[in-house]
């Protein structure tokens, strides 16, 4: 396993002022999409490889016509669809396009040129910087040496500061590591006066549930927490952009001031159909990840090269070297793999793809690797 010595080194007090170095990257993978080229894989997004649950296909085959109308009257359903299968009330959920729809109008609804955005780095930028560009004031600590998130001191931060919204991803991304149950559990209950606890879990069913609590359970306890969670992602649906987050009511109905709750229509056909088979497919999706990374993981080994300990379907691996040109050369022989995480420049993300796509990434990064 990796130690973190240098990382706490490079963290400690100035990732705040550091600007994220990822924009050529970002903008050489935006080409890539823009202009796709045949044969390439993309391990670089965290999507799913398997795609929509055979119901849900045929529910956007079946609805390509009723896109002419918003269809207002399934909504009410929809809600209480999702509630249902979260055991939850449906004034304790709202829905949005993407779960990054929901993060954004929490984001709107609990952060403020005074009230902070606190989070642990790194991790899923996309929240810190929406936070930063409404000018909303961002506090980032590093990960524990454990790649955790650190309860303690992100109830400090938020105390200190009078409150404010707490993100905390687990599994975290990009690290695939998870906030021990106990941490979370300490920090649902201790969260300092006017401060929220977002926990989002867009890939927590990726995780051994033996493993991992869904911070659903303090939503259903009344505590001030939010969970977000995606259909894009075990669902295979990141293009039908359906996303839900749960929290008690009166935090629910703060996050809706922000947003319509208007999805499109075939999101919603596509994620209701695919909650009916949720319970055998989930389940088998998770199975198939699991083992498909553990053959990297134990390929890793053999050659003698350390990663972080996986819980969701991408791994950070060490490449011992700039991420910054690692990432463009297997991109140039046509393997997409994630944008650079600073500061963890000397590591490479990659997604989870098929045994075809997995097989392609070894050969792809050993010749890389070995250069
Ligand atoms: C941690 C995390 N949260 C949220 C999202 C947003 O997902 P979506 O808007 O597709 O639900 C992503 C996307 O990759 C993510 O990695």
């Amino acid at each position: 396993m990796i130690t973190r010595r240098a990382f706490a080194r490079h963290v400690g007090g100035v990732v705040s002022a550091m600007p994220w170095a990822g924009e050529a990257f970002l903008a050489h993978r935006a080409m890539a999409r823009v202009v796709p080229r045949s044969g390439m894989i993309s391990l670089d997004s965290n999507e799913n490889p398997a795609g929509p649950f055979p119901a849900a296909l045929e529910a956007i085959k079946q609805g390509a016509a009723d896109t002419a109308r918003y269809h207002f009257e399934e909504f009410g359903a929809f809600a209480e669809r999702l509630a249902r299968s979260e055991d939850l009330k449906p004034d304790q959920v709202l829905f949005g396009v993407g779960s990054s729809e929901i993060l954004s109008a929490a984001i709107c609804a609990f952060t403020s040129a005074a009230l902070p955005m606190i989070t642990a780095v790194p991790t899923f930028e996309i929240p810190m910087e929406f936070a930063r560009s409404l000018g909303h004031k961002t506090i980032e600590i590093p990960l524990t040496g454990s790649w955790a998130f650190p309860v303690k001191r992100l109830a400090q931060e938020a105390d200190r500061a009078g409150g404010g919204l707490i993100y905390l991803s687990n599994p975290n991304n990009p690290t695939s590591s998870l906030t021990p149950n106990a941490d979370l559990a300490w920090l649902a209950s201790n969260l300092p006066a006017n401060t929220v606890l977002l926990v989002d879990e867009a890939y927590i069913q990726f995780t051994d549930p033996s493993r991992v609590t869904s911070a659903l359970d303090y939503v259903r306890r009344n505590q001030n927490v939010v969970v977000t969670r995606t259909f894009s992602k075990i669902y295979g649906m990141a293009g039908a952009r359906v996303g839900f987050g749960c929290g008690r009511p009166d935090l629910v109905r703060s996050i809706l001031t922000f947003k319509d709750n208007v999805i499109p229509i075939l999101g919603l056909r596509a994620a209701t159909a695919a909650l009916g088979e949720a319970a055998i497919i989930v389940p088998k999706r998770r199975a198939e990840m699991t083992r498909i990374r553990g053959e990297l993981c134990s390929w890793l080994r053999e050659k003698g090269v350390s990663y972080i300990e996986p819980h969701a379907n991408f791994l950070m691996i060490d490449i011992r070297r700039d991420v910054r040109s690692f990432g463009p050369a297997m991109f140039r022989k046509g393997v997409a793999v994630g944008r650079p995480f600073p500061p963890l420049d000397q590591m490479l993300r990659v997604t989870i793809g098929t045994d075809q796509e997995m097989a392609r990434f070894r050969e792809t990064f050993w010749q890389v690797y070995s250069a």
